[in-house]
Order: structure tokens, then C-alpha cells, then sequence
């Protein structure tokens, strides 16, 4: 049964020790929503706060995350999130190529159980290793930016759509209107049509500024 499976993987992951990133975890960080999601998040690695409580995005980055979801109407408990590599590099350094090779058949297993129909890879590390994993060429995040791409990893089939990192965005305010405006524009649009919801984005928008400004 999925859920069984799903909570192998969960304990295999907490006990793993196939990078060197083990020996400096507090806790490894699988991931966490719902198993029938149709859109899933994923970051890079955990940062002090996720390591500390086992979570993925509850530090500054994973606030902004939350903001911009329910800047859409997503909740963040309705959707899956998780990261590339499942535990936290020493000074939140990338994880080198090694580390995100060994731990990535934790991701797609995470895929392949979750099958989401779209997949929303935050900031370059994200995008390169999950365009990697799809057979595609990497150049760089603002090309990869421009357009959502069919991808297929295993037996889950997405779209693929990057975005910048959170993080990033938080100390840079022009990154952070762009990262609204993929939220607002490409990461709404894709996920509705995929939810087959007969609103338009436009009227589900302006349902929410409409209920916002009456209260
Ligand atoms: N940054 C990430 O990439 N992932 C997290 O879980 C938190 C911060
Ligand atoms: Fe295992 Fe991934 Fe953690 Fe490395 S980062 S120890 S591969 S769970």
C-alpha cells in the first residue's frame, strides 16, 4: 500500500548514511504533504532551522514560501514539499555533485509515489538536477525560467517549471517581484489547468482581492 511505502522511505531516509552529509545532520528533512498532491515543491537542502526540526522550508525562506502560496490560493499543507538533498550541508554550503547523486533515488521514489502533475524545482540547484533527471540540457535558471517543460522520471510524469530560490529572493527585492510574478502568472496558471478547475484565474485572483479588501 502507497502509505506503508512511503513510510519505508520516510525511515529509511532518517537513518541514511550514504553521503558524508549524515555526519553533520541534527535531522534529516524527507519532505512532507500530502501524497495525492498535484503540485510539488522542491529547494535545495535544509538550512539550520529544517534541520533542527526535521522540516522542510519553516525557517525566513519557507515563511516567504508560504506567502507565496497562499498568494495563489494554495495551502501550504495541501501541497508536497521537499529538497534535493535531505540533509543539511555544513555552513549551508551547495551540496557538492556526489551528495546530490546519492541521495536523489530518495527523490525519485518521492516522485513516483506522490506523481504530481506539476513539479516547482526553487533556484538553480533544484532546476539543474531535476532537468538532468528529465534527460534535459541545463543552461541557466533565467533560460530555464522562460517555459514549463514535459518531463517524465520513472513511472511520474510533470511539468516542470523553475523558479527562483526563496532565499534569494528575500535579500534581493527585484528577484522577489519576479518569483511573485511566476507564482502569480506561470505557477497559477499551469496548476490550474492541470487541476482542471473551471474558474478562470483571472476570477479566482479577483475573488481573492475582493475578499481581501471586504475584510
Ligand atoms: N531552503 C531550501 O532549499 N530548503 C529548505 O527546506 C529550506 C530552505
Ligand atoms: Fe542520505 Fe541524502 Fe542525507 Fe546524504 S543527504 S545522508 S544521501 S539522506
Amino acid at each position: 500500500m502507497k502509505s506503508s511505502e512511503y513510510e519505508n522511505l520516510v525511515s529509511e531516509i532518517l537513518a541514511c548514511k550514504k553521503c558524508p552529509l549524515y555526519k553533520s545532520r541534527t535531522r534529516a528533512v524527507p519532505g512532507e504533504g500530502p501524497l495525492d498532491s498535484i503540485i510539488m515543491f522542491v529547494g535545495e537542502a535544509p538550512g539550520k532551522s529544517e534541520d533542527e526540526q526535521g522540516r522542510p522550508f519553516v525557517g525566513a525562506a519557507g515563511k516567504l514560501l508560504n506567502t507565496l502560496l497562499e498568494s495563489i490560493g494554495l495551502e501550504r499543507g495541501g501541497v508536497y514539499i521537499t529538497n534535493i538533498v535531505k540533509c543539511r550541508p555544513p555552513e549551508n554550503r551547495e551540496p557538492e555533485e556526489s551528495e546530490v547523486r546519492a541521495c536523489n533515488p530518495y527523490l525519485v521514489r518521492q516522485l513516483e509515489m506522490v506523481n504530481p502533475r506539476v513539479v516547482v524545482a526553487l533556484g538553480r540547484i533544484a532546476g539543474k538536477t531535476l532537468y538532468e533527471m528529465c534527460g534535459l540540457k541545463w543552461h541557466n535558471i533565467r533560460v530555464a525560467r522562460r517555459e514549463a517543460v514535459k518531463c517524465r522520471v520513472g513511472g511520474a510524469s510533470f511539468k516542470l517549471i523553475v523558479t527562483y530560490h526563496p532565499a534569494a529572493a528575500l535579500y534581493n527585492p527585484g528577484l522577489r517581484e519576479e518569483l511573485e510574478g511566476d507564482f502569480r502568472e506561470r505557477i497559477a496558471r499551469i496548476t490550474f489547468q492541470a487541476a482542471g478547475r473551471k474558474t478562470t484565474l483571472e476570477d479566482f485572483i479577483l475573488g481573492e482581492e475582493k475578499r481581501s479588501t471586504a475584510s
